[in-house]
């Protein structure tokens, strides 16, 4: 099972499962961390889902949506390694991928 490094606002990591097939919204709220609001579910229309991910893995990650594009735009935190976590589902290649919960807009 894939492992997902997680680092709150405070800086703490925690590293977790991450069943493959789960969004890392799913993993990172299912195992505990309320930081991440994630309002809409997971339906690609609220941003409070946005994470900061491993430049190193960068490569594998599936391309930004036009949607996804639009909604980070919206949040004044958004830096180039900037993705919403729902948008980003778990694989055996996306093991040990480190994400920061990004600040609140
Ligand atoms: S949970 Fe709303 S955009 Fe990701």
């Amino acid at each position: 099972m894939p492992k997902l490094i997680v680092v709150n606002r405070a800086g703490e990591e925690q590293a977790v499962d991450g069943d493959n097939g789960l969004s890392v919204m799913e993993v990172i709220r299912d195992s505990g961390f309320d930081e991440l609001l994630a309002l809409c579910g997971g339906c690609c229309s609220c941003a409070t889902c946005h994470v900061y991910v491993d430049p190193a893995f960068a490569d594998i990650l599936p391309t930004l949506s036009e949607d996804e594009n639009d909604l980070l735009d919206s949040s004044e935190h958004r830096t180039e390694t900037s993705r919403l976590s729902c948008q980003l589902v778990m694989s055996d290649a996306l093991d040990g991928l480190r994400v920061t919960i990004a600040p609140e807009d």
